[in-house]
C-alpha cells in the first residue's frame, strides 16, 4: 500500500500555489489544457506508480501506442454518430493529405496494434494497460479538459464474465490503494447483435409516442441512436422516459447468464453495485456488460472510470472474431477526488541541503552534492550566492530533512554538524561520510 501523505520524503503544498500573472502574457496554454506544476506532479508520479503496481499485479503489461491515427480507426471503432465522433476530435489533414486524429480514446489504438503487431497469436489471452493523453474538444469545466489523461486495461481473447468483474476491480484496487473507498460503481448490459435490434424496435415505438415532447437532443438521437435517449441529462426527457422498456429486461439466451453471473461474480467478493438499466455510456462499441465508476464529491462530470465488453469490435476493425473487455479512468478526476478528500497535495523534498559561505565551500558543496546524488540522495545546495540566512530560508521551503552548513572552518576540520530540521536538534558529522550519517 502506498500511503502518499504521510511519507517522509514528501512535503505538503497549499494547493493554491498558481497565480495567474495577468493578461499581458503573449502565449498562454489552449483553452482545455492544463499544465501541471512541480506542487501536482509528485502525486501524479504517486498515483502513476500505484496503477501501474496494481497493473502489474493483475498481470496487465504496457502497450504504448501514437498519440494520432487515422480518422477513420476512431470514426469505425467508437460509431459514425456519436458525440465524440461528429463533435469532439481533433481532426486535421497532414501534408500528404491524410486525415489524422489525436486520439480521444485508447481502446481503438491498443487494438489497432494488436491487430497490426499479431498479438493474438502469441497467447489467447492479451492483457494490455496503458497510461496517457487523450484529447476530446468538449465544453471544458471542472473535471472536463480537451487534453486529459486515462489509465486503462483492455483484456483480449475471453468472454468469460469474470474478466468483466476483474475489469471492475482493478480501478477500484488503484483506488482503495490511494484512500478512496466511496466511489459508487453502476452496472448495466446494453446486449449483442441478437437481442439489441429487437429491443431497439421496441423502444423506438415507445419514444415515438413522446418524439415531440423530448429536447432536441434527443430528437436527433431517436432516429440515430436511440439507446443514448435514455442517457439524457435533460429532466424532462428523464421524466418522459420514465417508464420506457430498459434493454436489461430484454436480453438474449447468452447475454442474461452472462450479465447474472457478471452479479454474482461481483456478490461473491461483496463489492456493492447498482444496476442502472439507462447507462448505455457514449462508444458504440460495448455489447453486453457497461459500467461506470463514480464518486460525488466530483458534480456533474462525475465518472471517474468507464468500461465495458466489445465482443464485435475486433472483428469490424479487420481481425477475427475475438471477445474483449476494458476500462479507463481519468486521471484530473481523480486528482480532485484526492485533492477534495486531503485538501493537501505532495512532492518531493530533498534529503540534505548544503549551505555554504564563500566560494571555496560552495565549490566543495556543488561536487559533493553531485557525488552524493550518484549514491541516490536527493540533495539540493545554493547557485545564487545567497547569504547564509537566505539559504536557510531556502532549505526550509523545500522541506530539506537536514542542512549542514559548510565554510572555511569546516572544510579545514573536515567536520561539520548536520542539522535536522524538524527537531531542530544538530549532531557531529564527518564530511567524507555524509552518505553514512544519512543512513
Ligand atoms: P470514457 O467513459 O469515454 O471511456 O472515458 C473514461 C474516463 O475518462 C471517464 O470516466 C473520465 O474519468 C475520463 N474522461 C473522459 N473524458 C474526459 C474529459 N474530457 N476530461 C477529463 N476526463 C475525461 C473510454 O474512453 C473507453 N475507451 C473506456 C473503455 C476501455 N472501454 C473499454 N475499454
Amino acid at each position: 500500500m502506498i500511503d502518499i501523505l504521510s511519507s517522509s520524503t514528501f512535503r505538503r503544498f497549499p494547493l493554491s500555489l498558481t497565480s495567474d500573472p495577468g493578461t499581458r502574457l503573449k502565449y498562454r496554454s489552449i483553452k482545455g489544457t492544463k499544465d501541471l506544476l512541480p506542487a501536482e506532479t509528485g502525486l501524479w508520479h504517486h498515483v502513476e506508480a500505484d496503477v501501474r503496481y496494481m497493473m502489474s499485479v493483475f498481470n496487465y503489461r504496457e502497450i504504448r501506442t501514437p498519440v494520432f491515427e487515422a480518422t477513420s480507426l476512431f470514426a469505425r471503432s467508437i460509431g459514425e454518430l456519436t458525440d465524440i465522433v461528429t463533435k469532439e476530435m481533433y481532426t486535421f489533414n497532414d501534408r500528404g493529405d491524410e486525415s489524422l486524429t489525436l486520439r480521444p480514446e485508447g481502446t481503438a489504438s491498443v487494438l489497432r496494434a494488436y491487430l497490426q503487431n499479431n498479438l493474438g497469436e502469441q497467447a489467447p489471452l492479451t492483457k494490455l494497460y496503458y497510461l496517457g493523453p487523450m484529447f476530446r474538444q468538449e465544453r471544458p469545466q471542472a473535471g472536463r479538459l480537451r487534453q486529459f489523461y486515462q489509465f486503462g486495461a483492455e483484456a483480449i481473447g475471453s468472454s468469460s464474465p469474470l474478466l468483466d468483474v476483474e475489469m471492475m476491480i482493478l480501478p477500484l484496487e488503484v483506488y482503495r490503494n490511494l484512500g478512496i473507498n466511496d466511489t459508487k460503481l453502476a452496472l448495466n448490459s446494453v446486449g449483442c447483435e441478437k437481442c439489441r435490434p429487437r429491443y431497439k424496435k421496441l423502444l423506438i415505438a415507445e419514444l415515438k409516442k413522446i418524439q415531440k415532447s423530448l429536447s432536441p437532443d434527443s430528437q436527433a438521437r431517436l432516429s440515430q441512436n436511440p439507446l443514448r435517449v435514455l442517457d439524457s441529462k435533460d429532466e424532462r426527457d428523464r421524466k418522459l422516459t420514465a417508464d420506457v422498456p430498459l434493454i436489461k429486461d430484454h436480453l438474449c439466451e447468452e447475454c442474461r447468464p452472462h450479465f447474472e453471473e457478471v452479479q454474482s461474480a461481483l456478490n461473491a467478493l461483496n463489492i456493492s453495485f447498482h444496476i442502472d438499466g439507462r447507462m448505455v455510456r457514449g462508444l458504440d462499441y460495448y455489447t453486453k456488460t457497461a459500467f461506470e465508476i463514480t464518486h460525488q464529491s466530483l458534480g456533474s462530470q462525475d465518472a471517474l472510470a468507464g468500461g465495458g465488453r466489445y465482443d464485435l469490435l475486433i472483428q469490424e476493425l479487420g481481425g477475427k472474431a475475438t471477445p474483449a473487455v476494458g476500462f479507463a479512468a481519468g486521471m484530473e478526476r481523480l486528482m480532485i477526488v484526492l485533492e477534495k478528500n486531503k485538501r493537501e497535495i505532495a512532492s518531493p523534498s530533498p534529503k540534505l541541503y548544503l549551505a555554504a559561505l564563500d566560494e571555496p565551500s560552495r565549490s566543495w558543496a556543488f561536487r559533493t552534492a553531485v557525488d552524493l546524488r550518484k549514491k541516490g540522495i536527493a540533495v539540493e545546495t545554493d547557485y545564487l550566492d545567497r547569504s547564509l540566512k537566505a539559504q536557510m530560508r531556502d532549505a526550509n521551503r523545500l522541506a530539506a530533512e537536514y542542512v549542514v552548513v559548510i565554510g572555511s572552518e569546516e572544510l579545514k576540520s573536515g567536520s561539520g554538524k548536520l542539522k535536522n530540521m524538524r527537531s531542530g536538534t544538530e549532531r557531529p558529522v564527518s564530511l567524507s561520510d555524509l552518505a553514512g550519517a544519512l543512513g
